[in-house]
């Protein structure tokens, strides 16, 4: 009841600021326009108090004719929604749907046909969310056999590729699945088992050479590219880049702290490819932006997503010489799969993978970022004492670059006769039984990992994994820049038997000499956002396997 009424509370203080944003530009008026918006934001908090309990006495309910919601549609100021026979003003959700405006489809009508389709819906606390919001039951003179008439809808992910049944999948609609821990230790990631983050339903572009790109600049002119004039006009880079979620590990947060909202990735929302295709400072500067010296107003280059999605980055890395953002159109040698962006996308390297957005059809140089659900109201991090029911999200940056990150992939349990005829006894210097242990580790930013330390006794000792070769160091990429690591390490670590005593932790350093924390209570965040704890592992001494163990 207490994460009830938080909520409750949560959507009024976003559409309070919001209030205040659109406003204060307009500086002599400031004092007025908070003291309003927080007129405002008290008036709806009572008002979404009453809402609570609706109904004057609780015997009588309100009934609400099918007509009267049909009413509350897109077109109307406020928006009502119905499941099963009940109705609700979902107003002031809106705003705060992390699905962002996809929602407004379904005002007006019903929810069940869209949460049938979206079935990222299908669990408690989205119910719960959902209830705050009742404000009656449908006219029993409207009911069929008790049910209001929910219609169809054409289903947006009808044309969503086949997946390969490796993937974990986490939702298929849309579809979120994170790449098997036997996987990860393949420097370049097979692309059928890259993960797939996917917000909405995969576009269907037929001809890739004839999509468009779309290029807005600053006063508002557009120029238009061909992915075939891309390819024909410009030189083509390729760099060997790791993308990230930034909800990797968020399962391993919610364990070790507190529930986090989000989809419950293990270790694999993360992988790597050799990404090929034109830089957007090229594609900037021939379509007019000064590249060397922009005007000051500049600060964000936004990216739009032809099935709706959007993000954005500073415009200090969209021209950054060194910054190696590509528009991408092939991906480990081969045209771009559709669940990865086909026929274009924007590579972001070194940034949270959110940026990087898929099936672009436009980007817009400005003086603000993405007004996207996923710019501002998602993808942030806030203290720990933060709940979900009051972030001020304006007052929290949007993610960019990661901080360091590692993970354990892989324990085998090696026993000394193995391990002699292996020859891995000469190069360790190791005689009994032992365990080899495998991951990666990542920074953000084009940052170096310096060392990954391994503990075999729940981090009283530490030891020092050995990094393996830089995939993208061996030439294959021809990367035009050997500056930045835009790409993970991966570790190997070979432990005596005799050493193990409980947990094994890793953790990685990067060139900044940024280290991770060694519990998540410090870093929670309520959305479970950059989990970069210690990863721990509970090895067992004997050659029990410890399945189970790597993704928790
Ligand atoms: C009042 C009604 C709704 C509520 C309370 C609601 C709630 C939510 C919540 C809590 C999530 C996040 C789930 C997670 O990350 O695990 C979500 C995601 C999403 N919702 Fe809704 N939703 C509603 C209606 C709709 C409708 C009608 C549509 C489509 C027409 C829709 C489309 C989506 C999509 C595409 C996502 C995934 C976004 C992403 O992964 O970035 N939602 N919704
Ligand atoms: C939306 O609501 C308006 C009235 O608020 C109504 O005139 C219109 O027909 C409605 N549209 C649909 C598709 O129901």
């Amino acid at each position: 009841m207490r994460e009830y009424a938080d909520r409750i509370l949560m959507h009024t203080a976003v559409r309070g600021s919001q209030v205040d944003r659109n406003k204060t530009p307009i500086s002599p008026v400031l004092g007025i326009v908070i003291a309003a918006g927080l007129a405002y934001s008290f008036a709806t908090s009572t008002r979404s108090v009453l809402a609570e309990a609706p109904n004057e006495s609780p015997t009588k309910e309100r009934l609400i004719r099918l007509e009267e919601v049909h009413e509350h549609n897109r077109t109307a100021d406020t928006y009502w929604v119905f499941r099963g026979d009940s109705v609700y003003d979902i107003t002031d959700w809106v705003p705060n749907h992390p699905g962002g405006e996809v929602i407004l489809r379904a005002v007006g009508g019903s929810l069940e046909p869209y949460w049938n389709i979206f079935t990222i819906h299908q669990k408690q606390d989205v119910y719960d969310i959902l209830e705050q919001y009742f404000i009656g039951k449908i006219d029993p003179r409207d009911l069929v056999d008790g049910k209001a008439p929910t219609g169809q809808v054409e289903d947006p992910f009808k044309s969503d590729p086949k997946r390969d049944a490796a993937l974990i999948q986490h939702s298929t609609r849309p579809c979120n699945s994170e790449t098997p821990e036997s996987e990860l230790g393949s420097y370049i990631t097979p692309i059928e088992k890259f993960y797939v983050r996917n917000h909405l339903w995969v576009p269907d572009v037929h001809d890739a050479d004839s999509h468009r790109l779309t290029v807005e600049l600053y006063d508002g002119e557009e120029v238009e590219y061909t992915v075939a004039d891309l390819r024909k006009k410009f030189k083509e880079y390729s760099i060997t880049a790791t993308l990230q979620c930034s909800g990797n590990r968020r399962s391993h947060m919610t364990q070790a702290s507190r529930p986090t909202t989000g989809l419950q990735w293990g270790v694999g929302a993360i992988s790597t490819a050799t990404w090929t295709g034109v830089r957007l400072r090229d594609v900037l500067a021939d379509a007019g932006l000064d590249v060397q010296d922009p005007d000051e107003d500049i600060k964000h280059l936004k990216f739009v997503g032809a099935e709706a999605y959007g993000a954005s980055i500073p415009i200090d890395k969209a021209i950054d010489r060194h910054g190696d953002v590509l528009l991408v159109y092939s991906m480990n040698g081969q045209p771009l799969p559709r669940d990865h962006g086909f026929p274009l996308r924007a590579l972001v390297p070194g940034h949270v993978a959110a940026r990087s957005v898929k099936w672009l059809n436009k980007i817009v140089v400005s003086d603000e970022e993405s007004s996207s659900q996923w710019q501002r109201r998602d993808y942030k991090c806030f203290g720990p004492n933060v709940g979900a029911s009051h972030p001020d999200w304006d007052a929290a940056p949007a993610i960019q670059e990661t901080p360091v990150q590692s993970a354990i992939t892989a324990v085998r349990q090696v026993k000394a006769d193995r391990l002699k005829d292996s020859g891995l006894a000469r190069v360790y210097g190791l005689e009994e039984d032992s365990v080899v242990l495998e991951g990666y580790a990542f920074a953000g930013g084009g940052r170096h990992i310096v060392r990954v330390d391994i503990s075999p006794d729940r981090g009283r000792t530490w030891m020092q994994a050995q990094l393996q070769e830089d995939g993208a160091k061996m030439g294959a990429s021809g990367s035009p820049d050997d500056h930045r690591a835009w790409a993970w390490r991966q570790w190997r670590a070979v432990v005596p038997a005799t050493q193990i005593s409980g947990k094994f932790c890793v953790k990685a350093t990067d060139d900044s000499y940024n280290v991770q924390p060694d519990t998540f209570e410090p870093t929670y965040n309520f959305r479970g956002n950059l989990a970069n704890a210690w990863h721990r592992v509970l090895v067992s001494r004997d050659d029990k396997p410890v399945e189970g163990q790597l993704g928790k």
